[in-house]
């Protein structure tokens, strides 16, 4: 990754927290917002970092489950979560007051290089989660941020408020165009890339779509940083269930990642889907 970065290198030692449910709202159709009061993480965490939660204290549960944060507000750290399986049913149905305990924070965020004055944020879906803090850091480092977010339908366009108040410029897609242009956030992406001269790229999303803005902002000489999403058990770098194939070998993406160097990750195999 490139040298210099501020966040990476002002990273906080993971703890455990006990944490209290402020408040756990769904704001899409099975999309939740769930805000947690957790001081010590909500200090310590930089953008792209991530906490693994443990949602409920039964023998059913005992797995943690990994989630970006997606903005800090105070004492309180956000996470958008979407229902998937067992652990996001449960976690949709936790109330205010109720009580959790979270590892974090953990993992390799995004970096800012020094110098950089306008970057660009892709984020398809959920894939927003994790660039909400980034777009606020950017903003107030006084970079200037053009942000493309995408999405099934304008409802799925998830924090849409957030992007909208600090970025210059913000641009959408949807799969059904009732909102911004149709199609895939790949093809707005292009079109940033022709229009803007930019120093970055941050993506998240399906990897598929970070696969193509990987191979785009190469072809536009623009640097890019990705964050990938593996299935992880330990989250801290012991069990290798989250290895990602890299040109300088094996890394996990929970301790090197989940934010990789795109030009670094060998996308033709496998193991990146
Ligand atoms: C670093 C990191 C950050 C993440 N941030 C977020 C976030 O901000 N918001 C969010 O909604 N989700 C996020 N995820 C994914 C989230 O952890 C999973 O969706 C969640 O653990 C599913 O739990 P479950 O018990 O509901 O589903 P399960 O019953 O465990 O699985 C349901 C389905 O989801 C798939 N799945 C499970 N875990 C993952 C995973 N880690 N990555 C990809 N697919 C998975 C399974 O293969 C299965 O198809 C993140 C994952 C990682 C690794
Ligand atoms: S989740 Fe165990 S090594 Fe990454």
């Amino acid at each position: 990754m490139t040298s210099g970065c501020a966040c990476s290198e002002h990273s906080v030692a993971p703890a455990l927290e006990r944490v209290e449910v402020v408040a756990n709202d769904r704001i899409a159709s099975g999309v939740g917002l769930i805000v947690l009061h957790a001081p010590r993480t909500a200090t310590a965490v930089r953008p792209g970092q991530f906490v693994h939660l443990r949602i409920a204290r039964d023998s059913a549960h005992l797995l943690r489950r990994p989630f970006s944060i997606h903005r800090v507000r105070g004492e309180r750290i956000e996470i958008l979560y979407q229902v998937l399986g067992a652990g996001t049913r449960l976690l949709a149905e936790r109330g205010a007051g109720e009580e959790m305990d979270l590892v974090g924070p953990l993992g390799h965020g995004w970096e800012i290089p020094p110098g950089i004055a306008h970057a660009l944020l892709v984020a398809g879906g959920l894939g927003a989660a994790p660039l909400g803090m980034l777009a606020e850091e950017l903003a107030t480092r006084g970079v200037a941020v053009t942000v493309a977010l995408g999405a099934p339908t304008e409802e799925r366009l998830i924090a849409r408020d957030l992007f909208e108040n600090v970025a210059r410029r913000f641009e959408t897609a949807t799969d059904d165009g009732s909102c911004g242009a149709a199609g895939f956030v790949t093809g707005v992406c292009e079109t940033l890339l022709a229009d803007e001269a930019l120093d970055l790229v941050y993506t998240c999303g399906p990897e598929p779509m970070q696969r193509i803005v990987a191979a785009q902002a190469a072809d536009a000489g623009v640097p890019c940083q990705v964050s990938l999403e593996r299935l992880m058990a330990c989250g801290i770098g012991v069990c290798l269930s989250c290895v990602v194939p890299t040109s300088e070998g094996q890394k996990r993406a929970c301790v090197d990642g989940p934010v990789f160097d795109a030009a670094t990750l060998m996308w033709d195999r496998p193991e990146i889907r």
